[in-house]
Protein backbone atom coordinates (compact mmCIF):
# COMPACT_ATOMS: atom_id res chain seq x y z
CA UNK A 1 0.00 0.00 0.00
CA UNK A 2 1.29 3.54 -0.38
CA UNK A 3 0.63 6.27 1.65
CA UNK A 4 -1.37 9.43 -0.65
CA UNK A 5 -2.26 12.62 -0.53
CA UNK A 6 -5.78 13.32 -1.74
CA UNK A 7 -7.87 16.63 -1.32
CA UNK A 8 -11.31 17.15 -0.38
CA UNK A 9 -14.22 19.71 0.06
CA UNK A 10 -16.65 20.39 3.24
CA UNK A 11 -19.45 21.61 0.98
CA UNK A 12 -21.29 24.89 1.76
CA UNK A 13 -24.53 22.58 2.90
CA UNK A 14 -21.88 20.84 5.40
CA UNK A 15 -21.17 24.63 6.61
CA UNK A 16 -24.83 25.55 7.07
CA UNK A 17 -25.73 22.62 8.87
CA UNK A 18 -22.59 23.06 11.22
CA UNK A 19 -21.42 19.14 10.56
CA UNK A 20 -17.67 20.07 10.07
CA UNK A 21 -16.41 18.39 13.08
CA UNK A 22 -19.11 15.47 12.45
CA UNK A 23 -17.17 14.64 8.72
CA UNK A 24 -13.81 15.33 10.25
CA UNK A 25 -14.84 12.76 12.46
CA UNK A 26 -15.68 10.54 9.72
CA UNK A 27 -12.91 11.12 7.84
CA UNK A 28 -10.16 10.27 10.98
CA UNK A 29 -12.06 6.75 12.11
CA UNK A 30 -11.05 6.06 8.56
CA UNK A 31 -7.67 6.46 9.51
CA UNK A 32 -7.07 9.90 7.03
CA UNK A 33 -5.21 12.41 8.72
CA UNK A 34 -5.56 16.20 7.89
CA UNK A 35 -2.53 17.23 7.31
CA UNK A 36 -4.06 21.09 6.03
CA UNK A 37 -7.04 22.42 6.19
CA UNK A 38 -8.95 26.06 5.61
CA UNK A 39 -12.11 27.18 5.26
CA UNK A 40 -12.88 29.53 2.39
CA UNK A 41 -15.88 31.49 0.13
CA UNK A 42 -15.09 30.49 -3.26
CA UNK A 43 -15.79 33.01 -5.99
CA UNK A 44 -17.90 32.22 -9.14
CA UNK A 45 -14.38 32.37 -11.29
CA UNK A 46 -12.69 30.02 -8.39
CA UNK A 47 -15.67 27.43 -8.74
CA UNK A 48 -15.78 27.70 -12.73
CA UNK A 49 -12.35 27.27 -12.82
CA UNK A 50 -12.17 23.99 -10.11
CA UNK A 51 -15.43 22.23 -12.04
CA UNK A 52 -13.88 23.04 -15.18
CA UNK A 53 -13.68 19.79 -16.58
CA UNK A 54 -17.71 19.86 -15.56
CA UNK A 55 -18.08 23.05 -18.20
CA UNK A 56 -20.37 21.26 -20.57
CA UNK A 57 -22.34 19.12 -18.60
CA UNK A 58 -26.14 19.98 -17.90
CA UNK A 59 -25.51 20.70 -14.26
CA UNK A 60 -22.75 23.46 -14.29
CA UNK A 61 -24.25 26.12 -13.78
CA UNK A 62 -26.09 25.31 -10.73
CA UNK A 63 -23.21 23.68 -9.31
CA UNK A 64 -21.03 26.34 -9.53
CA UNK A 65 -24.06 28.40 -8.10
CA UNK A 66 -24.47 26.07 -4.98
CA UNK A 67 -20.34 26.06 -4.29
CA UNK A 68 -20.54 29.73 -3.87
CA UNK A 69 -23.50 29.57 -1.91
CA UNK A 70 -21.77 29.49 1.30
CA UNK A 71 -18.24 28.81 3.09
CA UNK A 72 -16.10 25.69 2.28
CA UNK A 73 -13.89 23.66 3.92
CA UNK A 74 -11.29 22.52 1.72
CA UNK A 75 -8.56 19.71 3.23
CA UNK A 76 -5.44 17.38 2.55
CA UNK A 77 -5.92 14.15 3.72
CA UNK A 78 -3.30 12.06 3.94
CA UNK A 79 -3.44 8.14 4.56
CA UNK A 80 -2.63 4.50 2.49
CA UNK A 81 -4.69 4.53 -0.28
CA UNK A 82 -5.95 7.38 0.46
CA UNK A 83 -7.65 8.72 -2.81
CA UNK A 84 -9.74 5.51 -3.14
CA UNK A 85 -10.00 5.02 0.50
CA UNK A 86 -12.09 8.61 0.47
CA UNK A 87 -14.21 7.76 -1.95
CA UNK A 88 -15.67 4.52 -0.34
CA UNK A 89 -15.87 6.60 2.97
CA UNK A 90 -18.05 9.49 0.83
CA UNK A 91 -20.05 7.25 -0.54
CA UNK A 92 -21.86 7.33 -4.53
CA UNK A 93 -22.29 10.51 -5.74
CA UNK A 94 -25.91 10.86 -5.26
CA UNK A 95 -26.87 9.72 -1.92
CA UNK A 96 -30.04 8.09 -3.07
CA UNK A 97 -27.00 5.14 -4.59
CA UNK A 98 -24.41 5.48 -1.25
CA UNK A 99 -23.58 2.53 1.31
CA UNK A 100 -25.03 3.16 4.88
CA UNK A 101 -22.21 4.44 7.02
CA UNK A 102 -21.10 6.99 4.22
CA UNK A 103 -20.64 10.17 3.99
CA UNK A 104 -23.35 11.17 1.65
CA UNK A 105 -25.41 8.47 2.86
CA UNK A 106 -25.61 9.58 6.32
CA UNK A 107 -25.33 13.72 5.37
CA UNK A 108 -26.22 14.44 2.06
CA UNK A 109 -28.95 16.55 0.83
CA UNK A 110 -29.11 15.97 -2.81
CA UNK A 111 -26.63 15.03 -5.46
CA UNK A 112 -25.99 18.59 -5.53
CA UNK A 113 -25.88 19.38 -2.20
CA UNK A 114 -24.08 16.00 -1.29
CA UNK A 115 -21.92 17.05 1.73
CA UNK A 116 -18.02 16.20 0.15
CA UNK A 117 -15.67 16.13 -2.82
CA UNK A 118 -13.05 14.73 -3.03
CA UNK A 119 -10.33 13.57 -5.81
CA UNK A 120 -11.31 10.72 -8.64
CA UNK A 121 -6.53 10.32 -9.03
CA UNK A 122 -4.14 10.45 -7.95
CA UNK A 123 -2.77 12.86 -10.72
CA UNK A 124 -5.75 15.45 -10.45
CA UNK A 125 -5.31 15.27 -6.19
CA UNK A 126 -1.92 17.03 -7.04
CA UNK A 127 -3.79 19.03 -9.19
CA UNK A 128 -6.48 20.02 -7.05
CA UNK A 129 -4.39 20.33 -3.75
CA UNK A 130 -2.24 23.07 -5.73
CA UNK A 131 -5.25 24.52 -6.88
CA UNK A 132 -6.05 25.84 -3.02
CA UNK A 133 -2.95 24.84 -0.75
CA UNK A 134 0.43 26.47 -1.28
CA UNK A 135 3.72 23.75 0.26
CA UNK A 136 3.84 25.94 3.47
CA UNK A 137 0.51 24.94 4.38
CA UNK A 138 0.93 21.08 4.17
CA UNK A 139 1.91 19.93 7.17
CA UNK A 140 2.09 15.78 7.40
P1 LIG B 1 -18.26 16.41 -6.96
O1 LIG B 1 -17.51 15.20 -6.53
O2 LIG B 1 -17.98 17.67 -6.24
O3 LIG B 1 -17.98 16.65 -8.53
C1 LIG B 1 -18.91 17.30 -9.38
C2 LIG B 1 -20.21 17.56 -8.70
O4 LIG B 1 -21.30 17.87 -9.54
C3 LIG B 1 -20.64 16.31 -7.98
O5 LIG B 1 -19.81 16.10 -6.85
C4 LIG B 1 -22.11 16.62 -7.69
O6 LIG B 1 -22.31 17.23 -6.43
C5 LIG B 1 -22.46 17.66 -8.74
N1 LIG B 1 -23.59 17.25 -9.56
C6 LIG B 1 -24.75 17.91 -9.63
N2 LIG B 1 -25.58 17.27 -10.48
C7 LIG B 1 -24.93 16.18 -10.94
C8 LIG B 1 -25.27 15.11 -11.84
N3 LIG B 1 -26.45 15.06 -12.45
N4 LIG B 1 -24.33 14.15 -12.06
C9 LIG B 1 -23.11 14.20 -11.46
N5 LIG B 1 -22.74 15.21 -10.61
C10 LIG B 1 -23.65 16.17 -10.35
Amino acid sequence: MALEKTFSILKPDVTRRNLTGKINEKIESAGLRIIAQKRLWLTRPQAEAFYGVHATRSFFDDLCTFMTSGPVVVQVLEGENAVVNYRNVMGATNPANATPGTIRKEFAESIEANSVHGSDSLENAATEIKFFFGDIEIVG
